[in-house]
């Protein structure tokens, strides 16, 4: 027969005995957590670095994509680009020596949702734009293997075929709009006319140009020192 025991037990004792407890305890304790983590940014005003590091005061142009470039993003989404190519540069040594000065939180700030990702099949897309011609993107893309031999990329010739949806690419600056991101009216007007007859291959190419090209960052110099 159980003896009952008139011990005095721990709360430690009691969660750890008591499922409910142990459930409340635990909640608790994680809303805490992220009370602390997240209540701050909605008071934060900006996503730029500069109010901690003033260096980043000078670098500014960041601005949102064109209607043709915030085309070439979608495709890149569609086809799931992100599966394989992250488009983050993460502030170590070897990252900055491959790709060039590490992401900023503000040359994401109209990207709807984000691409940072953290799976490498291929190599990080953060700083691309500028490096290759389009003619060797478009060769690149159309097959991997006719620049790179070993590559393991897949080739997407069928975006040399399609067109850009005038029409859907309109809403699409709508929408982007109503997240924040500061369109014009001019630029919502004018976005069919950009994209009309355009290939998803020129609007991919225009997207992956653009990256990592808004920022002029001096080579080599560390803007925390
Ligand atoms: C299965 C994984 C995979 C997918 C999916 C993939 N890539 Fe790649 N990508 C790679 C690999 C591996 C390399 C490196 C070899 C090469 O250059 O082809 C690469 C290289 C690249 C490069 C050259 C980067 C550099 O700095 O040299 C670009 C640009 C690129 N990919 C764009 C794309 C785009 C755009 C898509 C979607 C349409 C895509 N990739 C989909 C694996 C992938």
């Amino acid at each position: 027969m159980a003896k009952k025991s008139n011990k005095r037990i721990s709360f430690q004792e009691w969660v750890e005995q008591n499922v409910w407890g142990l459930v409340l305890a635990t909640a608790l304790v994680v809303s805490v957590g992220g009370i602390v983590e997240i209540v701050p940014l909605f008071y934060l005003d900006t996503t730029f670095e500069d109010d901690v590091f003033p260096e980043y005061e000078e670098l500014e142009g960041v601005r949102p994509y064109t209607a043709l470039e915030l085309a070439g993003r979608d495709v890149y989404q569609r086809e799931g680009c992100y599966l394989c190519h992250s488009q983050m540069v993460r502030p170590f040594r070897n990252e900055r020596d491959r790709y060039g000065h590490y992401s900023l939180a503000v040359e994401s700030k109209y990207d709807h949702p984000f691409q940072w990702g953290s799976k490498r099949t291929g190599p990080d897309l953060a700083r691309v734009g500028g490096k290759y011609s389009d003619a060797w993107h478009i060769q690149h893309l159309r097959d991997p293997r006719s620049v790179v031999p070993e590559s393991v990329m897949p080739r997407y010739p069928w975006l040399d075929q399609a067109t850009i949806d005038e029409e859907g690419i309109t809403k699409r600056l709508k929408a982007m709009k109503v997240l924040g991101v500061p369109y014009t009216d001019e630029e919502i007007i004018g976005a069919a006319e950009m994209v009309s007859g355009k290939t998803e291959m020129e609007a991919l190419v225009a997207y992956l140009q653009v990256l990592g090209t808004m920022i002029q960052f001096e080579p080599g110099r560390d803007y925390r020192e």
